[in-house]
């Protein structure tokens, strides 16, 4: 996912510097060429020769350290680097930083480098609420540095407050968002239906079906991924959501509905992959599906709306739509028959027949039918579904 890019870590003197070398490690897994720059101080919390190991670079912490197994100087890495992330980012760093300070190998090489700079603050809550270090963040985002948000918890000085650096997992994501693929879906508005919905029969008891949201989820993240503004309209799942996505969080169909038609107008691209109850019980009354003298009541049923078909019907200039279907026969003519009766730009054929293919599997076997062609690809995991879904939508 990272392959050919640079990604340079600048690592300070803080406790949770240890944290950077499961980042180092996870983006080296990812294709990275990871180079973690250290102040002096940071080599009191880790040693440099982890970040060596791990990354099979050179750890710099000396601006004037000779010792280079390869020819480097001191702005070179600057010019190479795809991102900067300062995590975790001291105090006194981030003054260094914002007033153009540069008196050690990592405030000289950031000042150099024309990426983009991500950084992570971490320090005591009484430093962080300090208005100077406010001031100081507030500069650094004056010049284009992203600053991530400090958790709130339990601080390793004692203290409880904002301040602590997040997990290596959530930096991982911060870095992903801007690297991991082009941004051909920057400015997009993109909505996406995903898990099942739940139609109650009483308080206990509803209809459902066996949708784990997977597909959907992975929709979303690889939209974000490329640069879009999600929207993600849930039905009850048990998976995490992805970072940097709008989650809206629904059971029903009608609440489906609702929320889908009250975004529609303002999106680009809405894609329908939510596997919506087709039927919802019409006596919700409880009284009337209790067993009466051991026999159980008839539920009787009616459709749930067809959001597909009103995103059709009322679909704006420019943009597209596209649906899901799950098929056991027949798929192509039924497909190509949906799109055509609901005015779809696109439908993502599964059929249920095929090994690997449809609700909980970590793999999907799709055939993406548009007015023009029908093309059918091979069985994928998820997540590389979700680019060729997105893939053929650019296109
Ligand atoms: C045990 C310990 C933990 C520290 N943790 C932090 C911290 O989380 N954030 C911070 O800004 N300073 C922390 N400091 C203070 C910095 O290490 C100190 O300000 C140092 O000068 C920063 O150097 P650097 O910014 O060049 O890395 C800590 C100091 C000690 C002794």
């Amino acid at each position: 996912m990272l392959k050919g890019k640079c990604v340079v870590l600048g690592v300070t003197g803080s406790i949770a510097a240890y944290k950077i070398a499961n980042l180092a490690s996870a983006l080296v897994k990812l294709g990275a060429d990871v180079n973690v720059i250290m102040t002096k101080n940071a080599t009191n919390f880790i040693n440099p020769i982890t970040f060596e190991t791990l990354t099979s670079n050179k750890c710099l912490v000396d601006t004037f350290d000779r010792d280079f197994q390869f020819n480097v100087e001191h702005v070179a890495l600057a010019k190479r680097a795809d991102i900067f992330m300062v995590a975790p980012a001291s105090a006194n760093v981030i003054g260094k930083m914002a007033h153009g300070i540069a008196d050690d190998m990592l405030t000289t090489t950031i000042l150099a480098a024309k990426c983009k700079k991500l950084v992570s603050p971490a320090m005591n809550t009484n430093m962080f609420t300090n208005p100077i270090v406010q001031d100081n963040l507030e500069t650094l985002k004056k010049y284009g540095f992203e600053i991530i948000q400090p958790a709130s918890g339990y601080l390793a000085c004692g203290d409880t407050g904002a301040g602590k650096m997040p997990e290596p997992e959530v930096l991982l994501q911060y870095i992903l968002k801007e690297i991991a693929f082009e941004h051909d879906l920057n400015g997009k508005k993109v909505m996406i239906t995903a898990g099942p919905t739940q139609e109650a029969i009483d308080p206990v008891r509803y209809i459902s079906n066996h949708s784990t949201g997977k597909m959907g989820y992975a929709i979303a993240r690889a939209a974000m991924l490329r640069g879009a503004e999600v929207t993600l309209v849930s039905g009850p799942v048990a998976i995490e959501p992805p970072m940097f996505v709008d989650v809206v969080n629904i059971k029903s169909a009608a609440e489906m509905a609702d929320v889908v038609k009250s975004k529609a107008g303002e999106m680009d691209i809405i894609i329908k992959s939510a596997a919506v109850a087709d039927y919802r019980p019409a006596n919700v009354a409880a009284e009337k599906i209790k067993k009466k003298d051991g026999e159980a009541a008839a539920i009787e049923l009616e459709r749930t709306e067809d959001i597909l078909s009103f995103l059709g019907a009322n679909k704006k200039p420019g943009q597209f739509i596209c649906g899901f279907s799950m098929e056991t026969e027949n798929m192509l003519e039924n497909s190509k028959a949906k799109l055509k009766k609901k005015n779809v730009d696109m439908i993502v054929a599964n059929n249920l027949r095929t090994a690997g293919a449809g609700f909980g599997t970590d793999t999907n076997v799709v055939t993406l039918i548009t007015a023009e062609n029908a093309r059918e690809l091979p069985i994928m995991s998820k997540d590389d579904v979700a680019q060729a879904i997105l893939d053929e939508i650019v296109k």
